[in-house]
């Protein structure tokens, strides 16, 4: 019987905790989530397990848009083309090339649900974001994430093959010996048991461990964590990308400002009302995120401090108050008028690259297990995600995953016992100490010392007695133990690709280029 981790030792009496049984569990309901439950085949019993309510997701707060190769000036290839080069070197081709080649057929499916994008005369009015070679962004004004989830989560509530299980948490994920037989959810401070023939983690990232991050609250990575814990393999877990452009509320949240801002036309100035951006990229504002982020922090520490700000004010009143309407209510309730201020911004968590290693459906290395959206590494993103990749990556693989699993048998038999493992605390930190200290030491810019003296902190292995016993104390374990799997990838990566930047190495190693970190239960961890 294999090894492998636990968060709580309610496995050992699985057999008395209240038991529900279903063809398919897709654990949350962001883009990825609800797309592939609702592809799956209507004849099978799909269980969608959500923190909150449906449309309260990381993709719910999405404003920018849809990458996809469908304007004019545009074609699969050039997508494919910035995605690639965008990922500096680190992008899985394959998946890569099914991305931007079924980008056109993602669109037509939202819109077939009922989702509209923005359109003039012409069609639809594609924007441009950083790194992108033309207009190509579908969008819905500033809130194309909410709009796609509330349409995604309108069709879930129509489907009576598909039962919404809201308020519920992944505690873990069961194995038995043929792979992957359901989870453990916990609801209102009750554990189910919820047995399945396959089940899909799309729980989204781990942004939420950082003490600035654009993300809703509950991006931390328990899914990536449960997996963990079940012995998946894990890749790229280094690769955090920063949203340079983010403003910190009255109430001290980070909030997005879309990166639209920038690819119609917004400047970034310093503290001297200047233009700095062109001193460092030759595509200045629209450089990839990256490269804003790191020159953001190069200016503020070149001006001895103080802030950087997003100038729009040229938009005028009446097009900010249309086509920016979300943020430009957010920041009138902060004070601030896009059409007479500019708007001091910095650098936020915004998306993470790494997570469970996939196949180009969704299979991870645990058989019955599935991946999609920012909770899986499919290789698409490199070492830096295009602009407005994840909506479409969340749809095009959402899709995969589902016929993947409509063309396989779905059985709910379990063959032999539950495999036994250990309980896994994860390291204890508080969760706004580790913030801090993951944001100091494995933010935009990293080095060996930090990185290193926060892994000693983290490092601690799995302790034989109870586990933590409520949803506060499962999150702050799953939030040490991914911090520390994250640091540790970062510490092998001994090369600055993308959005992994350290000062130590400051340059790519050649050598590196096709390699990825793999991360198991068990097992010492490798760049190969
Ligand atoms: C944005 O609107 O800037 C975010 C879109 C994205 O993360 O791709």
């Amino acid at each position: 019987m294999t090894q492998r981790g636990y968060i709580t030792p309610a496995w050992r009496k699985l057999g008395e905790l209240p038991e529900k049984r279903y063809d398919v569990v897709v654990v949350g309901a962001g883009v990825a989530g609800m797309t592939a439950a609702l592809s799956i085949d209507p004849s099978c019993s799909v269980a969608l397990v959500s923190k909150a309510e449906l449309a309260e997701s990381s993709t719910h707060k999405a404003q920018g848009g849809m990458a996809v190769a469908v304007g004019p000036d545009d074609s699969v290839q050039l997508h494919f083309d910035d995605t690639m080069r965008v990922g500096q070197g680190a992008c899985r081709k394959e998946a890569v090339a099914v991305l931007t080649a079924e980008g056109p057929a993602a669109l037509a499916y939202l819109q077939t649900l009922g989702a509209d994008f923005c359109r003039d005369g012409n069609g639809l009015t594609l924007t441009r974001e950083g790194g992108h070679s033309c207009h190509r962004v579908a969008n819905y004004y500033d809130y194309t994430g909410r709009h796609i989830a509330e349409t995604l989560a309108g069709e879930v509530e129509r489907r009576s093959n598909i039962e919404p299980i809201k308020g519920a948490f992944l505690v873990d994920l069961l194995t038995a010996a043929q792979g992957c037989c359901g989870c453990l959810v916990e609801v209102a401070g009750r554990l189910i048991h919820l047995r399945a023939g396959a089940v899909v983690v799309a729980t989204g990232g781990y942004s939420g461990l950082f003490a600035r991050s654009t993300n809703a609250l509950s991006s931390c990575g328990d899914g990536i964590a449960a997996a963990y814990r079940a012995g998946v393999v894990l890749s790229d877990m280094e690769f955090v990308q920063f949203h340079p452009t983010a403003f910190t509320t009255l109430t001290g949240k980070a909030f997005l400002l879309t990166e639209a801002f920038r690819g119609e036309g917004a400047l970034l100035l310093n503290e001297a009302r200047e233009r700095f951006m062109p001193a460092y990229h030759e595509s200045a504002e629209l450089a990839p995120r990256d490269v804003v982020s790191r020159a953001m922090l190069r200016e503020t520490e070149r001006q001895g401090g103080g802030s950087l700000y997003l100038d729009a004010r040229h938009f005028g009143k009446d097009y900010l108050v249309d086509r920016f309407r979300q943020v430009y209510a957010e920041l009138a309730k902060n004070n601030y008028y896009m059409e007479r201020d500019i708007i001091p911004i910095a650098p936020a968590a915004h998306y993470t690259i790494g997570g469970i290693k996939t196949d180009l459906y969704g299979r991870t290395s645990l058989p019955c297990l599935y991946a999609c959206g920012e909770a899986a590494a499919t290789g698409v993103h490199g070492a830096n995600r295009l602009a407005s990749n994840s909506l479409l990556e969340g749809v095009v693989f959402g899709r995969r995953v589902a016929a993947c699993i409509n063309g396989s048998r779905v059985s709910t038999a379990v063959s032999g016992a539950l495999c036994e493992g250990v309980l896994d605390r994860g390291p204890d930190l508080e969760l706004s100490v580790l913030q801090s200290r993951l944001e100091a030491a494995a933010g935009v810019v990293r080095q060996a010392d930090g990185l290193s003296s926060l892994l000693s902190t983290l490092k601690t292995g799995p302790k034989n007695e109870p586990g933590a016993a409520d949803r506060r104390g499962y999150q702050a374990s799953n939030a040490g133990r991914l911090a520390a799997l994250l640091v540790e990838a970062a510490l092998l990566r001994k090369e600055s690709r993308g959005v992994h930047y350290r000062t130590d190495f400051p340059d790519k190693c050649d050598a590196d280029a096709g390699k990825h970190t793999l991360q198991q239960w068990g097992k010492e961890a490798v760049l190969a």
